[in-house]
């Protein structure tokens, strides 16, 4: 009677999964549906896998600077749906063009729970390497199914409530004052693009920092030591994408079997990870030196979340001191960038500022600006079961990816796609400019249903804050030619920058 009670929920899904199964069969006999090999796409080799498509010159693709060109030649070659075949253990990788075939997985997807697998390398540092340190608990990054499910549910409250985020303005008003002075004894007659690019990455740390740990880190202090521990934050944040990158996402047979790239990958991790710590630890210190209790506004998410579970509690605080540097930083410069090229909007932001009314308008600019040059140019999910789309059969195992840049450059999916208008996030239906007449699937700066950023809500304050302090006090120019993307896992840009700031 127990036994059946406790498999009952297991043969269900068994038995569910079983009748799909044959329904998928059934279909896919019928011959209406073409089987998953006819996929149109890149064919892997042995050994070198896909690794010749990509050749500069000679490859059927070639070597592109970021995706939005990669996606360009794969859809006009291959059409809607495309196909890459996987190679050393790594699923086949299908892109999909029409925003309602991948809308149709990653909906499905989102019950029991979406996979993301996107970092092996540091998968294997937590699950397999450090084992005994991560016990069990491995982030919301890199965890799948049921164990990513149980600690989203612990830090969702924390993180995502607009009123609980909200109580940090003051903290990062302070904060963002801070990069205004700085940014504004930048040199405009030589070339600062590293100083102005530390000083917003400082500017992030020291923001998602106060968030996370309840106290200023300091790194936007005058003349920070080399080895102060906020500089190995930055550079993990940086190195580790970048490295990750060339180890797992580009197409090489070298670097998968590069023990000296997979070594300094690993390095980095115990870096990240004990820096961290010494930051996570130290302020629970204060927080129990304190002895007695603080309101809401003052308690960081450290501090929330160690009231409900420990491990939790610390884990969440680490990925946001990596996941919380460069994301937000390059969103920025991409934010700046847009309203110094568009003098208008951003008098409009100006005025919006000082009537100090609503932000209806900054709002309407970042969301536009995340369009045009989003942190990460796809989303992505692994299928945990078979799918029909678009006539094919897409079996278990497939990482089903939207390409959402590309997709919301095409005038097809937004009038003058490629310019920067703010106003088609406030007019009206009846103006043709009007953002909801786009499938909503088709730009996701955030990604996708309950597996979506959790940092959404803080970067967000984050960047209004911080153009409102920067308007108030200065205007922002481009010298320059356009800004070109290069892709390293999150879009960065080619150097230098062209921005010119000056005293209002
Ligand atoms: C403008 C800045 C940011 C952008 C554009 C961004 C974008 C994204 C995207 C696209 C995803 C994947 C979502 C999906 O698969 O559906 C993601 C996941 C994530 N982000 Fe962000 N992010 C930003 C800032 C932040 C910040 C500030 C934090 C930390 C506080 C953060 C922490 C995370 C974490 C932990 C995940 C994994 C979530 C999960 O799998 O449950 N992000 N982000």
């Amino acid at each position: 009677m127990c036994a059946t009670w406790i498999l009952a929920p297991f043969m269900r899904q068994c038995s569910s999964n079983f009748i799909l199964q044959c329904q998928f069969a059934k279909k896919i006999s019928s011959g209406n549906v073409k089987p998953f090999q006819t996929v149109p796409g890149l064919k892997a080799l042995p050994v070198i896998g896909v690794m010749h498509h990509f050749l500069p010159i000679v490859g059927s693709v070639g070597l592109h600077k970021n995706f939005f060109n990669m996606f360009d030649v794969l859809y006009e070659k291959y059409g809607p749906i495309v196909k890459i075949e996987g190679i050393f253990g790594r699923g086949p990788m299908v892109m999909f063009f029409k925003p309602e075939d991948y809308d149709k997985i990653y909906r499905a997807e989102e019950i029991p729970g979406p996979i993301r697998r996107g970092f092996q390398a540091l998968e294997y540092y937590r699950e397999v390497l450090r084992k005994e340190t991560f016990d069990g608990i491995y982030g919301l990054t890199t965890a799948q199914g049921e164990k990513w499910r149980q600690f989203r549910t612990k830090v969702n409250p924390a993180l995502l409530k607009p009123k609980l985020v909200k109580l940090y303005a003051p903290g990062l008003e302070s904060i963002a004052k801070d990069l205004v002075t700085r940014l504004n004894r930048l040199d405009s007659r030589s070339d600062t693009s590293q100083e102005l690019e530390t000083y917003i990455r400082k500017w992030s740390l020291e923001s998602v920092g106060l968030v996370a740990l309840g106290d200023r880190i300091g790194c936007l202090e005058d003349n920070l030591p080399n080895d102060h521990p906020a500089n190995s934050l930055m550079y993990c944040s940086k190195t580790i994408p970048d490295l990750s990158f060339q180890l797992e996402f580009l197409p090489s047979f070298w670097n998968k079997w590069n023990p000296w790239r997979l070594n300094k990958l690993m390095d980095l991790f115990d870096l990240q990870w004990d820096v961290s710590q010494m930051f996570i630890n130290e302020a629970k210190k204060r927080i129990i030196n304190r002895q007695h209790e603080i309101p809401d506004e003052e308690q960081s998410i450290l501090e929330k979340l160690l009231a409900i579970d420990d491990k939790v509690a610390v884990m969440m605080a680490n990925e946001m001191l990596f996941a919380g540097i460069d994301t937000v930083s390059y969103s920025a410069i991409g934010v700046l960038y847009h309203l110094a090229t568009n003098q208008l909007s951003q008098e409009k932001v100006r005025q919006e500022i000082r009537e100090g009314i609503s932000s209806r308008y900054l709002k309407a600019s970042i969301k536009e600006s995340l369009r045009l040059l989003p942190v990460l140019s796809a989303n992505l999910r692994e299928t945990s079961r078979d799918h029909i789309v678009g006539g094919y059969h897409i079996p278990k195992g497939v990482f089903a990816i939207a390409p959402n840049e590309y997709l919301s450059k095409l005038e097809q999916n937004y009038p003058k796609a490629k310019e920067f208008i703010p106003e088609r996030w406030l007019v009206n239906k009846s103006d043709p400019l009007y953002y909801g007449n786009t499938n909503a699937m088709i730009t996701l700066p955030f990604g996708f249903g309950v597996r979506s950023c959790i940092g959404r809500r803080i970067a967000e304050l984050e960047l209004e804050i911080l153009i409102k302090k920067l308007l108030e006090e200065l205007s922002i120019e481009w010298t320059g030619p356009p800004i070109n993307v290069i892709t390293k896992v999150i879009n960065e840009f080619k150097k230098p920058y062209y921005f010119r700031f000056n005293k209002i």
